[in-house]
C-alpha cells in the first residue's frame, strides 16, 4: 500500500482541523474524521439499515448498467475514491473483467485499516489483477494517483456531497486536470426528495447513525487526547431546503468544558449547543450536469434507478 498519510501528516491535518472548528462559531468538525475502523465498521452498518435506501439504490444501478458503464469507458483500470469496504465495487470490476479489459483496481481511502482489508479481499477474488491501494485525501492528493492505463475514477455512494459547493468546484476541477483523454469519471450522487425519507435516512431508529456521528469524538479523544464524554452529545438529523443538504450535528446535552490535551486547548459548550460534523448535498439533475461540465467534463451517460432517488453519471474527461 502507498501512503501519503502517515502518522505526523495526519495528526498535523487533524490538529488544525480541530483547533479550526472547534474555536468557530458555530463550532463544526469535517466529516473525513468519522473513518478510523470502528467508523468505517460503522458506516457498512448503517448502508444495511431499512432507512438507508442510497447504498440499494446505487447498487441496483450499478447491476442494471455495469456492463454499459465498462462497455462506454472502455477501462482497464478502475481508480475508486473513497473506496471503504469496495462492497459495490466488485459489481463494476466483473463487468470491466467479462468485457475483457480488466488489468488493475486502486482503491483510495483515508481509513488504512479497512482500504488494506478490502484491497487483500480483492486481490485474492481476481487473481492477476494489479491491486495498487493508496491511503490518501481525496481533496489533497489527487495529483499524486497512480497514473496507469485507461482509467475509470469512481466516486461512489454520495460522498461527494460532504464537500460544501466551493470545495465541490475545486475538488471536480482537480480531477479533471489529473484525467487523461479516454479516461472517464463515474459519479454517485444523492438525490433531492422527500425531506421525511431523507432525514430517516441520516437519523435511524436502531441509533446506527448517531453512533456513527459520535465516533469523531472518539477518534479526537484518542489522537489529540481529548476528554469529550460522547454520550454527553445527541445525534441531530436534520434537512436544510434552502441548501438542498442534510446537516448532521452533535447536540450538547448539558454545559461543558473540554480539554483537547495535545492541543492544550480548552473548548466550552453552552447546554444545547450545537456542533455541525456533516452535510451531505442532495442533488437535482440539472444541477449536477452543470457543474460537472463547468469543470470541464463531458456527460457521456446518465442513469437512476427505477424510483428516481439516485443518480450514476458517466462522463469523459
Ligand atoms: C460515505 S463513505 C462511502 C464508502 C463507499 N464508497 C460506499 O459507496 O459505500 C465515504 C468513504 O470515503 C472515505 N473518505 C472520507 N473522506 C475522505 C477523504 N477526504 N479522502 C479519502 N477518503 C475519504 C471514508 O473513509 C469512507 O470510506
Amino acid at each position: 500500500m502507498t501512503s501519503h498519510l502517515d502518522h505526523d501528516y495526519l495528526r498535523q491535518a487533524l490538529e488544525h482541523d480541530v483547533i479550526a472548528g472547534l474555536t468557530a462559531t458555530p463550532k463544526w468538525l469535517p466529516p473525513k474524521w468519522f473513518y478510523d475502523a470502528a467508523g468505517s465498521e460503522l458506516f457498512s452498518r448503517i448502508t444495511r439499515l431499512p432507512e438507508y435506501y442510497p447504498t440499494r439504490r446505487e447498487l441496483a444501478i450499478l447491476r442494471a448498467r455495469a456492463a454499459d458503464l465498462a462497455a462506454v469507458s472502455g477501462a482497464d483500470t478502475l481508480v475508486e475514491l473513497g473506496s471503504g469496504t469496495s462492497e459495490k465495487t466488485v459489481l463494476l470490476l466483473d463487468a470491466l473483467s467479462a468485457a475483457g479489459t480488466l488489468r488493475g483496481y486502486t482503491p483510495v481511502d483515508v481509513d488504512a485499516v479497512t482500504l488494506e482489508a478490502a484491497a487483500r479481499r480483492l486481490a485474492e477474488r481476481y487473481p492477476g489483477l494489479a491491486v495498487r491501494a493508496v491511503c490518501a485525501d481525496f481533496e489533497r492528493h489527487l495529483a499524486l494517483l497512480p497514473r496507469y492505463g485507461r482509467r475509470m475514477v469512481a466516486f461512489l455512494g454520495g460522498t461527494i456531497g460532504n464537500l460544501e459547493p466551493a470545495a465541490r468546484a475545486v475538488f471536480l476541477k482537480e480531477l479533471r486536470a489529473t484525467l487523461r483523454p479516454g479516461d472517464t469519471f463515474l459519479l454517485g450522487a444523492d438525490l433531492v426528495k422527500d425531506p421525511r425519507r431523507l432525514v430517516a435516512a441520516y437519523d435511524d431508529s436502531a441509533g446506527v447513525t448517531a453512533e456513527f456521528n459520535r465516533n469523531v469524538l472518539r477518534v479526537i479523544d484518542r489522537e489529540l487526547d481529548a476528554d469529550f464524554d460522547p454520550e454527553a452529545f445527541e445525534h441531530v438529523a436534520l434537512y436544510d431546503e434552502r441548501h438542498d443538504w442534510i446537516e448532521m450535528r452533535l447536540r450538547a446535552t448539558r454545559a461543558m468544558r473540554v480539554w483537547v490535551g495535545g492541543l492544550g486547548l480548552a473548548v466550552s459548550f453552552e447546554a444545547g449547543e450545537e456542533m455541525r460534523t456533516e452535510i451531505s448535498a442532495k442533488f437535482r439533475p440539472e444541477r449536477l450536469l452543470a457543474e460537472l461540465e463547468s469543470a470541464g467534463f463531458e456527460v457521456r451517460r446518465r442513469y437512476t434507478d427505477p424510483a428516481d432517488d439516485f443518480t450514476l453519471v458517466l462522463a469523459a474527461a
